[in-house]
């Protein structure tokens, strides 16, 4: 996969961006706003098993975001199952050092578009901790509305925290199941 952005590409993952990725992810402040699973300390072990993951998964769901020297940060989609098959959940992440200059808002449009295109998508949701406003800020930039607030739902840092829920919605693009042509899902 080879998506340029204004200011990037999102791009596959490569064996030989394992250094720079646990360079970038290695970051206190990156662990603090994504779930418990991101790995901290991030080392290049994570990042090799991460790569080893993600380049072979089909279909290719998560990404690495170049700048230019290398990834940088990541961006994927988990594809949701059963009666949600048709909902994917965002998630993303960039090196501290290349925060507030508008990269992020730029690759989650981008992406967000490339997902509705490739994959049969009716939504894409985002979820966000209440300590995350820039992470909020992004996903209103790229089109994403605000759905809700789950209080108390995230258990992070020994803090119990609220929730946003955020999403947009696409007309389904679903041709196999015409029974689609009367759901009741507004354009966004
Ligand atoms: C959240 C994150 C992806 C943002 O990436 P970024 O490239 O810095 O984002 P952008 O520069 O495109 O946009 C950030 C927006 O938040 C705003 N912002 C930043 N800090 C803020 C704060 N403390 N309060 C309010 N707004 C804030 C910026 O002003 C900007 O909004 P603007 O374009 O209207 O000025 C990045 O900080 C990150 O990777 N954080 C760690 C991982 C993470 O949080 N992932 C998402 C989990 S839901």
């Amino acid at each position: 996969m080879h998506l340029p952005f204004s200011g990037g590409l999102i791009r596959s993952c490569q064996p030989g961006d394992s250094d720079s990725l646990a360079r970038e992810a290695d970051n206190r402040n990156i662990w603090l706003t994504v779930r418990d699973r991101f790995p901290h300390p991030y080392t290049r072990a994570h990042a090799e098993a991460w790569i080893d993951r993600v380049t072979s998964d089909r279909p290719e769901t998560h990404f690495a975001i170049d700048l230019g020297a290398g990834a940088v940060g990541g961006i994927g989609l988990e594809l949701q199952k059963d009666v949600s098959r048709y909902s994917a959940e965002l998630g993303y992440w960039l090196g501290q050092a290349h925060w507030g200059r508008g990269i992020m808002t730029a690759a989650v449009s981008r992406f967000t578009a490339y997902a509705f295109e490739t994959f049969d998508l009716c939504r894409i949701y985002g979820l966000v901790f209440e300590t995350n406003p820039a992470s909020q800020r992004v996903l209103e930039r790229a089109g994403y509305a605000l759905e809700g607030r789950l209080r108390r739902a995230v258990y992070k840092d020994g803090r119990i925290l609220d929730q946003f829920l955020y999403a947009v919605s696409h007309p389904p693009r679903l041709p196999h199941l015409p029974s689609c042509e009367g759901m009741d899902i507004a354009p966004s």
